[in-house]
């Protein structure tokens, strides 16, 4: 079996050893080599099932939040690698209900595995581990701050369902203010020839901060209250979840839950070509009846998602 993952003539040496913080780190060329890795990744998982490519590595899973696909995936990815996983889901069962710092916790781990995915509540913990920690940090969500492989496996499902990104109309819809994943691939999108719609209730709407990024970054956000009117124009429909975990009154979330539910009747009005994009977990914000509609990509982007999680964890263990 495959010992590297060659990549001919492409030099990924600056990904060795890298910390992944924030899309702000990746260049066009970035996520084309990438995705390149994640194509061969995904042909040698199709073919082997398991690859050794990452035998005797061991990643740190350790997440403060709760977490499914960006933790599990995290856990297939680097075990179809070759490698292991020290998984961390629950805290407080760990010595932080102890009351030990999360710099403490960075140290532990690295003194252990070879990286650390780190989820945390607050904005900002994924640079602070990164400041003490040897071993590479990947950002696997910082509270509303930022979720950059989220975004990069956006990106990939985008390219992979649809063939370009250049040229698309992306639509945004549903928890702007709290939701992370919206905030890493607006601004990853910035790479790209994209026209960006940003469609919430007025209380979830973007960050001021994130529009100004955008619009400095040559965007320009259009808002809307009302997706049926942009719907037959939209290519990629990125539906949010109402980020409950983030109201202080839970009052302002039980009005606004349900402010979009995205239905067959408004998929009626959308492309032949197009699709539906979420995060995940959904609540009610897709009803189920989309879920048949080949449109709806929310299902295969998890795939998408192991083989962009093996790609970077291959570079950043120096694999490739
Ligand atoms: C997202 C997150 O944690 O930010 N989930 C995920 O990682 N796929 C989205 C969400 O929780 O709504």
């Amino acid at each position: 079996m495959n010992r590297t993952i060659s990549l001919p003539d492409q030099d990924t040496s600056r990904f060795h050893g890298m910390n992944i913080l924030s899309v702000k780190q990746f260049s066009r060329q970035d996520l084309s080599m990438i995705f390149d890795v994640a194509r061969n990744i995904r042909t040698m998982v199709e073919r082997e099932g398991s690859l050794d490519v990452l035998k005797g590595k061991l990643l740190a899973n350790l997440f403060y939040e709760p977490s499914t696909r960006t933790s599990s995936s995290f856990a297939a990815a680097i075990q179809r690698l070759g490698g292991n996983v020290i998984q961390i889901n629950n805290v407080t069962f760990s010595s932080v209900s102890k009351g030990e710092e999360l710099r403490d916790t960075i140290r532990t781990m690295g003194s252990y595995a070879d990286a650390i995915v780190l989820r945390h509540p607050e904005e900002g913990s994924a640079d602070i581990a990164a400041a003490v920690s040897e071993k590479p940090i990947i950002n696997a969500g910082d509270g509303i701050g930022e979720h950059p492989t989220q975004a990069l496996l956006d990106i990939f499902t985008i390219v992979e369902e649809l063939d370009t990104i250049d040229g698309l109309t992306v639509t945004m819809l549903g928890d702007l203010k709290y939701g992370r994943t919206v905030h890493s691939l607006a601004k990853l999108l910035a790479l790209y020839d994209v026209k960006l719609y940003f469609v919430a209730p007025d209380l979830l709407r973007a960050p001021p901060a994130l529009v100004d990024e955008l619009i400095a970054n040559g965007m320009s956000p259009c808002k809307h209250v009302d997706l049926d009117s942009i719907m037959s124009e939209t290519d990629v429909l990125y539906v949010t979840r109402v980020q409950r975990e983030r109201f202080v009154d839970q009052s302002i979330y039980e009005k606004v839950k349900r402010s979009y539910v995205l239905n067959v009747d408004t998929m009626d009005s959308a492309k032949d070509r197009m699709v539906v994009m979420h995060p995940l977990p959904r609540v009610d914000e897709i009803s189920r009846e989309v879920d048949y509609d080949p449109r709806a990509a929310y299902f295969r982007q998890m795939e998408y998602g192991m083989y962009v999680r093996m790609a970077l964890l291959a570079l950043v263990l120096g694999k490739v």
